[in-house]
């Protein structure tokens, strides 16, 4: 009911009465009041006036179950919305429910982490009110061999929505990272469950900083924010509602076609690593190469000084900037 008052409130120009509220949704006028006095709690900021009624003069940029449905659009996920103020990881969030029978289009969204994860077993840095930590819970029916593919997807839509919100150019760095100024701003980390060699579920988990201003030192070369960047905050439900809809049209093309034909221009496009050395590190053995971009599979194709080319895959090789992180 909480997050129908809200709506509610947000859709009208003006002030709405309280028994308008209460014939539109078919509460008491007790409830309403209840509602909207854990509304101004939360941070919103409600005018009320004697007669006139209730009025919405500003929403906070929280990461509550209310903002987060409001924004999306309707029918964009077929599965369930989990919204988290602290979790351990919404990646593993994701992992526990799909063993519980969870739907596919599922999201699971979180203010802060206390346990989040990156790629090669790193900590992804996860603190509560400025950034936004999400899973998407996947049951695509695709051979196992394609599902590595759909980080590229979301990369593709993370690029899409950052430079939206950036106003800037935003880059790729293969196969996943999302740079801005050649720093970092959403590192995506893909995790897959099988059975009898069927995908049984794809947990696509992405962490973006948006409106963090100070970053641990280790960090701190590599890595940025959306607003740090730019000097602009950035609303974190809306963010998040147009990261889905660039994801969801791009995934239900991915699911048609199975491969990244249709995308391999526009990745290569915002290909940060293109004509560039990179350092690949493969089993250990440390080698430098030219990159060029990403084929129908989201190999990266690498050419040594001869000329050679070659294929490179993402769990196979990590690629590094010969002077820096890019
Ligand atoms: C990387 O190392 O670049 C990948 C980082 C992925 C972080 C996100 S935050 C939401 C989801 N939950 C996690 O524990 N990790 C991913």
């Amino acid at each position: 009911m909480k997050e129908k008052i809200l709506a509610f409130l947000k859709e009208q120009e003006g002030f709405v009465s309280g028994q308008v509220i209460c014939e539109a949704l078919g509460v008491s006028r007790t409830a309403i009041w209840k509602y909207i006095r854990t509304l101004k709690e939360e941070g919103y900021e409600i005018e009320s006036v004697t007669r006139r009624g209730y009025r919405l003069l500003k929403s906070p940029d929280i990461i509550s179950r209310e903002e987060v449905l409001f924004h999306l659009p309707e029918d964009i996920l077929s599965g369930e919305i989990h919204v988290y103020e602290s979790v351990d990881s919404t990646n593993e969030a994701a992992k526990r429910d799909a063993a519980a029978g969870m739907p596919g289009e599922s999201l699971y969204v979180a203010d802060q982490q206390t346990a989040g994860k990156g790629r090669r077993g790193r900590t992804w840095i996860s603190p509560k009110g400025e950034d936004i930590f999400f899973s998407l819970l996947l049951r695509p029916e695709i051979p196992t061999e394609c599902a590595s593919m759909l980080t590229l997807v979301a990369a593709l839509a993370a690029r899409a929505v950052t430079q939206q919100y950036a106003g800037e150019n935003c880059l790729i760095k293969w196969p996943n990272d999302i740079v801005l100024h050649e720093k970092k701003i959403c590192g995506i980390l893909t995790e897959m469950g099988a059975e009898m060699g069927e995908i049984s579920y794809v947990v696509i988990g992405l962490g973006f900083n948006l409106n963090r201003m100070n970053f641990e030192e280790e960090i701190a070369f590599m890595a940025s924010s959306i607003r740090k960047e730019t000097g602009r905050p950035v609303a974190r439900a809306a963010f998040l509602a147009d990261f889905l809809q660039e994801f969801m049209k791009r995934y239900r093309i991915f699911l048609k076609v199975e491969n990244l034909s249709p995308f391999v221009e526009e990745y290569n496009r915002c290909l940060v690593n293109t004509g560039r050395q990179v350092k690949m590190v493969r089993r250990g053995e440390e080698m430098i190469r030219t990159a060029g971009g990403i084929n129908e599979l989201g190999e990266l194709i690498v050419m040594d000084q001869e000329g050679r080319k070659e294929t490179v895959a993402s769990g196979e090789v990590s690629v590094r900037g010969l002077y820096g992180y890019v």
